[in-house]
């Protein structure tokens, strides 16, 4: 089968266009053909190994010196399963589905062998597999980051980076449980916020946000634009800062006991679980949960989406068509 290869850190042009052998499904497998998958933060910060500020040296031993140890980069699919391992009960062949195989990566290829009862549910009807394609990385960490934040109605929430494809799932997903959300965002994404469910938004480039003391009890952070100490002054008592694109003093602030007043931070990785894949299929197709696809890409251009994603300002999240009507 093709599969986009990442052997070495470095820009988008070290991807290769290769052949690589065709997975097999084990026993409690399903083998996926690939109709669409994404290129995401995590990609781009995996091909660069641009790790969060201070985690560089902790992350290379784990995830490889020189390149990725997963050579076949993408965490998220949609697509059609082609075959099933003997012991797998809920897919057949030709049962559209969506799998998020997340940190294990290996999406970038024709086909991606996921366990049945691993990250994978059906495709909701109705949703293009482009977009099925985009849900999970977002919205997955969302889902997290809102769940250990214990986001509840009524809760004043701050979005920093709204419109990115955490943020328009964060937004979203926040509303959804009753929050009031204002969103900072540049001047050309408030509309996108606005219609994804911020009540108000903030532009970046033209309003100091770090003005308000103790207007906020959660502020959610993916832009890596502010710290804890410009964030907890901007809580309300026992408000939480959610710093999701933390650097390493940012995870050292959550060690301990809470704060002053209980404030308190959260940060470190997501927990990716193949309840939230089924939990991202049921929103969106009650239509709580529309993602935000920016463009896409033909598989053999990937690397052009990867230097897209690298500038830091793509809208939600940029889709690659395996199958041209993957677009839907
Ligand atoms: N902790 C975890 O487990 C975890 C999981 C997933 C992702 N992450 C991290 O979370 C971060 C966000 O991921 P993502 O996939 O959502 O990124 P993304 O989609 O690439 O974010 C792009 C968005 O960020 C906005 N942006 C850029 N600079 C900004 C600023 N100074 N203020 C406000 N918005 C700004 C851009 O809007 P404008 O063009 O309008 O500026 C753009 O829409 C990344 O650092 C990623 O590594 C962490």
């Amino acid at each position: 089968m093709k599969a986009i290869v990442c052997p070495r850190y470095g820009g988008p042009e070290v991807l290769e266009f290769r052949d690589v052998p065709m997975p097999a499904p084990a026993v409690d497998e399903v083998r996926v053909k690939v109709m669409a998958t994404s290129v995401t933060s995590g990609d781009s910060r995996m091909r660069a190994a641009r790790f969060p500020p201070g985690l560089g040296l902790i992350a290379r031993p784990f995830l490889g010196w020189r390149g990725p140890r997963q050579p076949i980069l993408g965490t998220e699919v949609a697509g059609v399963v082609d075959a099933v391992g003997a012991g797998v009960t809920r897919y057949r062949p030709g049962d559209a589905v969506m799998a998020f195989p997340g940190g294990a990566m290996g999406c970038h290829a024709e086909y991606r062998c996921v366990a049945e009862a691993g990250p994978i549910a059906p495709k909701p009807e109705g949703l293009s597999f482009a977009k099925a394609a985009t849900l999970c990385f977002g919205g997955s960490t969302a889902l997290h980051f809102l769940d250990v934040a214990a986001v509840a109605p009524g809760d004043r929430v701050l979005v920093i980076g709204a419109s990115g494809a955490v943020g328009s799932a964060l937004v979203q997903l926040a509303r959804h449980r009753g929050a009031h959300i204002t969103a900072v965002c540049s001047a050309r994404n408030a509309d996108l916020v606005r219609d994804l469910g911020a009540e108000a938004v903030i532009d970046y480039a033209t309003t100091d946000f770090l003005g308000d003391p103790g207007a906020y009890n959660v502020i959610v952070e993916t832009a890596g634009s502010i710290t804890t100490r410009d964030a907890l002054p901007l809580l309300r008592p026992y408000g939480r800062f959610v710093a999701i694109a933390a650097g390493l003093p940012d995870m050292l602030a959550t060690i301990g006991a809470p704060g002053r007043e209980g404030r308190r931070v959260i940060a470190g990785p997501a927990t990716e679980t193949p309840e939230h894949v089924q939990q991202l299929a049921d929103l969106a197709a009650s239509g709580v949960l529309r993602p935000v696809v920016d463009g896409s890409y033909a598989f053999d251009a990937i690397a052009a989406a990867h230097a897209y994603v690298d500038t830091g300002r793509k809208r939600g999240s940029v889709a690659i068509l395996l199958d041209p009507a993957a677009q839907g």
